[in-house]
């Protein structure tokens, strides 16, 4: 670190270095002092890309940072937050902070506690969001909230996900499901429009659940490729192939793609994606070509000459292409068929670039089967409204009810999610009941709440936006953990402060915790 005193003068047109900042001019220097010496840093500082692991550019983060990359993120980051808060701001949003030191809200994943010194043996939960609180808001007379919310989850970290996120929090009262879907286009496309110029086609494209799992496997498809999931239990069930016949008489279901000119792939190449879908427990993969003289495979045999023909124009294939067959338990099947499709977008670079596919996924049920306990578990929460049309099948067949939860999905990943909620108390102790929770359990976790829900409470509904995956694809990144300035580790621990870390027994006692050996 050096200071200096000199005289700046321009270098002249002819010798301008753009590939510096300060490649316009050059420093006459009359007097130097050296501030400050630096240790050899660990890696090179000077490019942008090094090949470096990325845990020792974690424990040294500062140093990281240094090479500019994650400090244009952050910048981008920085103005993406501006942004929103003056999009909110303009429409009378008042950004409320929540509390940090809170109680369990149930979002689906493991909560981080926090013991209490002043009441040993309780403890504090971070929240998973402060989705209680911003409804009490709603309770609160507040009509219109926002807030730049700090969420922590303990759950598996994956590229897209951190144990400690940034999430758009919005809650309004007195609004309904289309005008707050469209207020949330209206911000996002704003936000994309003003930190990279797109111009987003509006309004987004809607899917319901039920047809993106048919159709895409998934709940948060990507939509810049085609290859449609196309079931054809039909076609099966007729032909002789024993092992989609089985799948079918299981009770599972028969699904295939169609990639476009895949049929030069090599042998070599199709197992590879055979095993590919290994990894997802389906057990294998048909594949059928399409050739001008017909289709050439050794299971062709078992579909007569009009089932061939049924296969190929339900997947519109054509010579040259390459059909891809999946049988299997439904769940099973999409999730390895998803899985599949994404891969052969990666390894064939199907996915054109700067292209940008909004979507509203709607519809979803209000509970699904927990695969733990064998019961209901709620698919977003458990303060999702029930759809008004299917209010009466709550009694007598919960999986059946679809709920006013949306989610937005941009190019694969869910950006953003929300509902209308419960403002009924006994709607909201309903639900309760029905995900098993017994009288005491309710009052126990969420005794205040129902009580403040009986203080006529106004309809309410909103939504949150997960800031870094945003970022992440305003910046075309594909970590989570560049967009972030100090993030977590995959194992969800601070290489540079090495936290967490352990503590004085003195702290422990004064906790009145005791460490198992
Ligand atoms: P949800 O759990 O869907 O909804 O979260 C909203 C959005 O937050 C982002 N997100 C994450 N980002 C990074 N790391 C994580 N571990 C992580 N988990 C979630 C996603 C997601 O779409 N209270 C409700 C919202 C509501 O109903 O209003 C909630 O938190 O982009």
């Amino acid at each position: 670190v050096i200071s200096i005193r000199g005289k700046v003068r321009s270098r002249g047109a002819d010798k301008i270095n753009e590939k510096l900042p300060t490649g316009a001019i050059e420093i006459e220097v009359y007097e130097l002092t050296i501030l400050n010496s630096a240790e050899t840093p660990p890696f090179s500082i000077a490019d942008e890309h090094i090949h470096v692991s990325e845990d020792l550019r974690l424990a040294y983060r500062y140093l990281d940072m240094r090479r500019g990359v994650v400090t244009k993120h952050l910048q981008m980051r920085h103005k993406a937050l501006l942004y929103v808060r003056r999009f909110f701001d303009e429409r009378a949003f008042i950004e409320v902070e929540t509390p940090i030191l809170t109680k369990s809200t149930p979002e689906g994943a493991r909560d981080y506690l926090v013991p209490s010194r002043t009441f040993p043996g309780s403890f504090f939960a971070l929240p998973q969001s402060p989705q209680m609180y911003k409804q009490l808001c709603m309770i609160a007379g507040m009509d219109r909230y926002f807030q730049i919310a700090r969420c922590f989850r303990d759950e598996d970290l994956r590229a897209d996900r951190q144990p400690e996120f940034t999430q758009i929090d919005i809650e309004m009262s007195f609004i309904d499901p289309e005008d707050l879907m469209m207020m949330m286009e209206e911000m996002i496309s704003g936000l994309f429009k003003e930190m990279i110029g797109l111009e987003v086609e509006r309004p987004f494209m809607r899917m319901t659940h039920r047809d993106c799992l048919e159709f895409y496997g998934t709940d948060r498809p990507d939509l810049r490729f085609g290859m449609p999931l196309i079931r054809i239990d039909d076609i099966a069930s007729k032909s002789d192939f024993s092992v989609l016949k089985e799948a079918l008489d299981n009770g599972g279901s028969v699904k295939a793609l169609c990639l476009k000119k895949g049929a030069n792939l090599s042998r070599r190449e199709i197992d590879a994606l055979t095993d590919f879908v290994k990894n997802f427990n389906l057990p294998g993969l048909a594949n059928i070509k399409v050739t001008e003289e017909g289709l050439s495979s050794s299971i062709v045999k078992f579909f007569d000459d009009q089932l061939q023909q049924e296969l190929v124009s339900r997947l519109q294939a054509e010579a040259g292409d390459l059909i891809l067959i999946g049988a299997g338990e439904k769940d099973c099947l999409n999730q390895a068929l998803d899985h599949l499709r994404r891969h052969l977008a990666d390894i064939y670079k199907l996915i054109p670039e700067n292209t940008f596919k909004f979507l509203w996924v709607t519809e979803f049920p209000l509970f699904a089967v927990d695969k733990n306990t064998g019961g209901f578990g709620s698919e977003h929460h458990p303060f999702t409204s029930p759809h008004t049309e299917d209010m009466h099948l709550l009694e007598e067949n919960p999986l059946k009810v679809r709920s006013f939860a949306y989610d937005m999905v941009l190019n694969g990943s869910e950006i953003g999610g929300g509902s209308i909620r419960n403002f009924n108390p006994e709607i909201q102790k309903k639900i309760f009941q029905i995900l098993k929770l017994t009288d005491a359990e309710i009052e126990e976790k969420f005794g205040f709440f129902i009580k403040a829900l009986d203080y006529g409470t106004p309809p309410h509904g909103g939504i949150a936006f997960g800031v870094d995956r945003i970022v992440m694809i305003l910046t075309n990144t594909d970590s989570i953990r560049d967009v972030i300035a100090f993030p977590k580790t995959q194992k969800a621990s601070d290489l540079m402060m090495q936290a967490p870390s352990s503590v004085a027994i003195t702290q422990l006692d004064e906790l009145g915790i005791r460490l198992k050996k």
